[in-house]
């Protein structure tokens, strides 16, 4: 069955009350109508016959749109004025003309899911005119199915059209629907803007059909949190929360503890192995990997990350792209940044700040420290308050220090510069040539003491 998308993104969004158009406005650091598109690969993808494809219809901030999400594979259809829903799929349609199944979703409604999408195209099948429906306890503002004796589907009643028994209906639209593609075209030319909006209502192809002959059907979604569409930030939040609640849900179910639930943010994926331990507040952001037994003390950071068998970060710790092995120690207040590698048992403590440096098996930099731009070989002691001077104002400058050496604390590594194996830098130096392997290296001045030396008076 080829099934071709539409998702309709042109509304402006009013009422977020922003400058961003509303379908860009994140849920779990993705923009809503990222997600949208996600779910709609899926369902394309979960098809045998991987055919047809994906149609857009953007139109308030369509270039800020088309700059963000340009890079998924779809046709950016414009709609110059926001004329209606059944306006918006005329835009797209002659590009689903061989389609069996025009699947119309909104990218305002962000957590719809493709299992649901799947049933409903199933509902379908290219004949009838599937609906996605939900029954609200408070139905105003949606449209309402209209059933009639029967129970069988007569038409879609918009809030603003309804009368007043209309209105106690409680199945809604959700918006959401599987339209047989032979049909789509006629049923679109049909469309009039005589109603209470003076908009051209897709929801009027509900009647079309009835009037021919062709079945009308509804499919239900597994939770109303999937239909829940987004007009101000609000309702932003509160999927927000949604989504969170049920990353953590899975997050649990799969042996992660999580000290609580609520206080958890993943905004893009992270996989976790069994008994790992995450305290409050803490926020994941892009690809994070997080092997068996990791502990996460409270309000840490992690993007873009994977965090080795076994070990432990402490409080308020941030790491950027790195990698970490097992067995570590991290915080805290550890900021780890872009290319750090740590290798097993390697232990960074407060206040280090870490930059394109690769630490060896069991090297501690515990305090105070940056490290940039260096390579560390194994068991090296970098003392607290040691800074690599990797910067020139112009190049990105290396220091490389062998496996066993011990950095004295306060110290400045003046790359470039090679600390050899073994070798021992005296505390509060500054070092701007290489040292033996080995070797001592005091770089200060020396220390004079002047004895029965008296301060200055005040002159009476
Ligand atoms: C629509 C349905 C209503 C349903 C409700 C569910 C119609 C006529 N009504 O009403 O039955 O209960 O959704 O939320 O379809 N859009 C465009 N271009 C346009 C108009 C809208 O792209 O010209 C987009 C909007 O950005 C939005 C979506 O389509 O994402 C729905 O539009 P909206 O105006 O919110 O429809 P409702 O009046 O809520
Ligand atoms: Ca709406």
């Amino acid at each position: 069955m080829k099934i071709e998308t539409i998702i309709l993104a042109a509304g402006q969004g009013s009422r977020m009350k922003s400058s961003l158009p509303k379908v860009l406005h994140p849920i779990a650091g993705s923009p809503m109508l990222e997600h949208v598109i996600l779910s709609a690969q899926t369902l394309h993808a979960r098809q045998t016959n991987a055919e047809g494809g994906l149609h857009v219809v953007i139109g308030y901030g369509a270039d800020q749109v088309r700059d963000r999400l340009g890079n998924y594979a779809a046709n950016w259809v414009e709609q110059k004025e926001q004329l209606g829903t059944g306006h918006a799929v005329k835009q797209a349609a002659p590009n689903c003309s061989q389609a069996d199944i025009v699947l119309v979703l909104y990218g305002d409604v962000p957590l719809i899911q493709s299992t649901t999408l799947a049933s409903l195209a199933a509902a379908c099948n290219g004949e009838r005119l599937a609906l996605l429906t939900i029954n609200l306890p408070n139905p105003s503002g949606y449209g309402r199915i209209v059933r009639d004796e029967t129970g069988a589907i007569q038409a879609i009643v918009e809030d603003k059209d309804a009368s007043s028994e209309q209105h106690a209906i409680t199945e809604v639209n959700t918006g959401i629907m599987a339209i047989p593609g032979k049909r789509l075209t006629a049923w679109l030319e049909n469309i009039s803007c005589k109603n209470a909006q003076n908009e051209y209502y897709l929801t009027d192809i509900v009647a079309m059909a009835v009037a021919e002959g062709t079945a009308v059907v509804h499919a239900q979604p597994q939770t109303a949190t999937e239909v829940q569409g987004v007009n101000n930030r609000a309702q932003q939040a509160k999927l927000e929360r949604q989504l969170q609640r049920h990353i953590a849900e899975k997050l649990m179910a799969s042996g992660v503890t999580l000290l609580d639930p609520n206080r958890l943010d993943v905004r893009g994926s992270l996989q976790a192995g069994n008994d790992v331990v995450i305290d409050i507040n803490c926020v994941f952001e892009g690809d994070v990997v997080l092997e068996d037994g990791v502990q996460i003390g409270p309000n840490c950071i992690l993007s873009n990350t994977r965090i080795g068998v076994g070990t432990r970060i402490k409080a308020n710790s941030i790491i950027d792209a790195s990698v970490i092995e097992a067995d570590c120690d991290i915080g805290p207040f550890s900021r780890l940044r872009l290319g750090t590698h740590l290798a097993d048992r390697a232990k960074i403590g407060n206040f280090v700040e870490t930059k394109k440096a690769v630490i060896g098996v069991g090297s501690k930099i515990n305090h105070l420290s940056y490290v940039g731009d260096a390579e560390i070989g194994v068991d090296v002691n970098v003392g607290a308050g040691t800074i690599t001077c990797n910067y020139d104002r112009v190049n990105k400058l290396r220091t490389e220090i062998g496996d066993g050496a011990f950095i004295g604390s306060n110290t400045s590594l003046v790359a470039p510069l090679i600390v050899g194996a073994g070798a021992t830098v005296g505390a509060g130096s500054t070092i701007t040539h290489d040292i033996p392997e080995e070797s001592l290296s005091v770089a200060r001045g020396r220390q004079k003491n002047i004895e029965g030396w008296k301060r200055p008076e005040k002159k009476s």
